[in-house]
């Protein structure tokens, strides 16, 4: 029984919560695995702490009224520990970082990552600030402490794109990818080409769950170069910096450049690639593409992600899915649970 501490509970820790409630039948019966949530801590919403664990209805019901005092009093409940205390001085054994990314500091998620893998407990995120910004120096904490760092949410939410690379590949020498690999953007795009204003599809994708806290993140590629570091440093090896790629977003792409590429039988897309040629030179960059309907990237549309992988012995691998939304980073948190079960 795996004991979970949830620092950080927007739409990522509330999905999470409802697929264990939704789930655990199933998941013991068919992965033998069983957790619970005994912690939450919250700037807005405040904390709640049980070491028998909480009940998980009762506190998704309460998350959605925006704080925990619908939650209600039971013997050995506390309240108000901050995210620190919560990771330091509670029984969880698992650490679920979901607070926002900050990609200039990666804080307060990096303190909470590193308290945590210091502390000997396992952390799972889909936390991109961490991975981006200290990746190496987070595995090699964890591989001291001889505890399990899961990110598979960090990048196309569940949808495996590293856990397909680091291990459905293994054995393959991986030269670049290429995809699609923000939600927001995407299906902002999408809903242009029916004919849908940019402000309205955008507060669209933010009442999907889809958009960052700040969507600015979104709109101007920093989300998608967040990724694009991520896969290219823990999958490739390499060791790209955020400020040495370059980045442009979709806010200047026009209803009229839409129309324009649906006339030439082309779509809009935002495209992140890395390719590292032979000779180890490197190219990477975020930036809209102007892509032929023939192209399978073109056929990606709303919240779907794609990432195609250049490899050695199977040449190109692609792989599509949901990319962002509550359940399918939900799903990405379980997903590493699950591999975090099988081998501690
Ligand atoms: N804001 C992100 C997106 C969420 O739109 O893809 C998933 O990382």
């Amino acid at each position: 029984m795996h004991r979970l501490a949830l620092i950080g509970f927007g739409n990522v820790g509330q999905g999470l919560a409802q697929i264990l409630l939704d789930k655990a039948s199933v998941l013991k019966a068919e992965q033998g695995f069983e957790a619970k949530i005994v912690a939450v801590a919250t700037l807005r919403k405040g904390s709640l702490y049980h070491p028998d664990g909480l009940d998980l209805k009762a506190l998704i019901a309460a998350a959605q009224t925006g704080n925990f005092n619908a939650y209600p009093d039971t013997a050995g409940l506390v309240r108000g520990l901050d995210p620190l205390a919560t990771i330091r001085e509670t029984n969880a054994d698992v650490i679920a970082e979901n607070t926002y990314t900050d990609f200039n500091t990666a804080e307060p998620a990096l303190t909470h990552v590193r308290t945590a893998l210091t502390l000997g407990k396992h952390v799972i995120t889909a936390n991109k600030g961490p991975v981006a910004l200290a990746y190496r120096e987070i595995e090699a904490l964890a591989k001291h402490h001889n505890v399990y760092f899961g990110y598979e949410g960090t990048v196309m939410g569940g949808t495996p794109s590293l856990r397909l690379a680091r291990l459905g590949l293994a054995g393959c020498t991986i030269s670049g990818f290429r995809g699609i690999i923000n939600g927001t953007t995407n299906f902002i795009l999408t809903q242009m080409e029916t004919g849908k204003g940019y402000a309205d599809a955008l507060a669209e994708a933010q009442h999907l769950g889809y958009a960052e806290a700040d969507p600015t993140g979104d709109v101007e590629g920093y989300d998608a170069l967040g990724k694009l570091i991520i896969v290219a440093n823990t999958i490739m090896g390499l060791a790209l910096k955020i400020k040495e790629v370059e980045r442009v977003g979709i806010t200047k792409i026009s209803s009229g450049d839409i129309k324009q590429a649906q006339a030439e039988a082309k779509r809009w897309k935002l495209i992140a690639g890395v390719r590292k040629s032979a000779d180890g030179q490197v190219q990477a960059s975020v930036r809209p593409e102007l892509i032929p309907l023939g192209d399978p990237l073109a056929s990606v549309g709303g919240g779907i992600n794609a990432i195609t992988y250049d490899t050695d012995l199977l040449g190109s691998v692609t792989l599509i899915g949901a990319g962002a939304g509550p359940q399918a980073t939900g799903f990405a948190l379980l997903s590493d649970l699950l591999e975090l079960d099988r081998r501690c």
